[in-house]
Parts: C-alpha cells; sequence; structure tokens
C-alpha cells in the first residue's frame, strides 16, 4: 500500500515537506506519495474534498488555510481549538474515522529547543516576538514548559495585550508570569528570545531595542533558509552566542503529523541534516 499525503497552501511550489515526509517513508519502509499543491484562499473546502474522493489519507496545512483548516475539520484537538489554527488533517480512528484537526506547530518548536538544540526552558525568562497565527499556535506548548516568564512583544501592541488575555488563565494554571511587553520594556536579560513575526520573510528587523537582544542566551527565528535568517545575523553581531532558525520546528512538526496519520514515529535528526543540505544545495543553484 501507498500512503497518499499532500500540503496545501498557497504559495507551496518551495514547501520542503514532500522531501520530509518521503524522507520519514524511507527511514520507516512504508511507501509514501506526498504532493504540494497550490490552492487558492478562497478554494480551500472545495479542493480538499476532491483530494479525499481521490484517496487522500491526510493533509497538512499552511499559509493562509490554518484557519480554513479549523473550521472544516469535524473535530479539533483542544490545542487546535484554543490556537484556532490546524496544520494537519488525519483520520481520526477513535473518532469512527472523522477527520480531525490538529496543530503541531508548537511541539514541532518544543522538540527543536529542548532536543535538537538541548536548551532548558523551565524557570527561564523568554521573549516571544509576534502575536500572529505562527505565535498563538505556539503559546501553548511554551506555557506548559513551565518558564518563569513569558513576555510577548509585537508591533501592533494591541494584538500582543489580547494574545496574553486569550492565554491568560492557562497562564495561571501553569503558574507562568505571562505579559504583554511594549518596545520600551524589553531590555531586560533574556535567557530566550524566540522571532515569531514574519519579518524575516521580508529581509527586515522587528523594531525592539538592540539591548533586549544583546543580553539574551539564547535566539530562535522560526523563519529558516540556506543562510542565517537577518535576524540571526544580527544576534550574532550583538554576541548572542547560541542560535538556531525554525528548520527543526518544520521537520518536528512534520514528525508529529506523520505519527498522527500512520501511528509511527519517525526519527527527526537525520532527515533535518537531510534537508538542511537540500537548502543548501537549491542556494547554489
Ligand atoms: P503568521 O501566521 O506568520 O504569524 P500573521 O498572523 O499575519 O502571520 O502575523 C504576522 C506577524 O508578524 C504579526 O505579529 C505581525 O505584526 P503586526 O501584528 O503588527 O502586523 C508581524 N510582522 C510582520 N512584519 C513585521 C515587521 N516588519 N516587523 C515586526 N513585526 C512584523
Amino acid at each position: 500500500m501507498t500512503w497518499q499525503f499532500a500540503v496545501l497552501g498557497h504559495p507551496i511550489s518551495h514547501s520542503l515537506s514532500p522531501q520530509i515526509h518521503r524522507a520519514f517513508g524511507e527511514q520507516l519502509g512504508e511507501s509514501v506519495q506526498y504532493d504540494a499543491i497550490d490552492v487558492p484562499p478562497d478554494a480551500f473546502n472545495e479542493h480538499l474534498e476532491r483530494l479525499i474522493d481521490a484517496g487522500y489519507q491526510g493533509f497538512n496545512v499552511t499559509v493562509p488555510h490554518k484557519e480554513n483548516a479549523s473550521q472544516w475539520a469535524t473535530h479539533l484537538s483542544g490545542r487546535a481549538s484554543r490556537a484556532t489554527s490546524v496544520n494537519v488533517l488525519f483520520q481520526d480512528a477513535e473518532r469512527g474515522g472523522d477527520w480531525s484537526g490538529d496543530t503541531t506547530d508548537g511541539s514541532g518548536l518544543l522538540y527543536d529547543l529542548t532536543q535538537l538544540q538541548a536548551w532548558a526552558l523551565q524557570g527561564r525568562r523568554i521573549l516571544l516576538l509576534g502575536a500572529g497565527g505562527a505565535a498563538r499556535g505556539v503559546m501553548e506548548s511554551l506555557l506548559h514548559s513551565a518558564p518563569e516568564t513569558l513576555a510577548v512583544w509585537n508591533r501592533t501592541p494591541a494584538r500582543a495585550l489580547g494574545l496574553a488575555e486569550q492565554f491568560a488563565m492557562m497562564a495561571q494554571q501553569c503558574s507562568v508570569e505571562l505579559v504583554a511587553l511594549s518596545s520600551a520594556e524589553l531590555e531586560q536579560p533574556w535567557d530566550l528570545v524566540i522571532n515569531a513575526t514574519a519579518a524575516s520573510l521580508v529581509g527586515t528587523l522587528p523594531e525592539i531595542p538592540a539591548a533586549s537582544l544583546a543580553g539574551a542566551t539564547a535566539c530562535y527565528d522560526m523563519v529558516y533558509g540556506a543562510q542565517p535568517t537577518i535576524f540571526l545575523e544580527w544576534a550574532e553581531r550583538l554576541g548572542v552566542a547560541q542560535r538556531a532558525d525554525g528548520l527543526g520546528m518544520l521537520v518536528g512538526q512534520a514528525a508529529e503529523s506523520f505519527y498522527l496519520w500512520t501511528g509511527q514515529r519517525p526519527h527527526a535528526e537525520p532527515v533535518l541534516t537531510q534537508i538542511r543540505s537540500t537548502l543548501a544545495e537549491r542556494a547554489t543553484r
């Protein structure tokens, strides 16, 4: 039997997901077909239903469809419902094969931070930059990793406040101090600064004081590429010793998706090495 999976997004042509999932299949001795399918913003349901009729057994969902997918799914995991974001659709055997939605972005991030980078989060002070979908999708995982403080900053401050309010109850349950901060309040020593803004995608830096990064121990950018992102280059110039981009998070969330579809958990680390060299090759072409 050949598994049939796809990622739906717009744009999607540069997606690394097909290669990641085929590599998981090879590692586990499973035959995997995985396609990257361009689906325009207003045609999500129609495309999805056609693909299901054609025999697809699982989907990843990326920008701009993560919210559409959360509305389409018959059932949502608690974390997907709280994040109003779905990056994986799977047929849930525990619910009679109904299509369920989950978000594995947060666990992908934690996998990278704690397993691949071996950065401790418990009792630490974390600054999260951004309050869009990417930030919202990882809030729950970050709170459950029990930092002392999770501070959220956003270019548009009202969104950071909204995010802090939305997760206030969970923060209390996890005994984490959750705050929304303005740029002027960021000049403190952080253990970890995570860039969840889209700024690196357009080659700009989030407008935060250099001093807020200069004293940090570690720095993470959810964006990735063959070269360090503009944010990670800035962190290096400011003397931040530990830096990582979002490729490990991408492979981590993929591994979790593969597990939801097949019940088998691939080893992400060798696949990450493989994908890193693909990125480097693409850059020299
Ligand atoms: P995503 O799903 O990638 O998070 P989004 O929901 O559109 O996409 O959110 C984009 C995030 O990147 C927001 O936090 C946005 O800030 P605003 O809320 O102020 O728009 C942030 N962002 C985008 N470009 C940025 C830039 N140049 N500097 C700082 N933040 C930026």
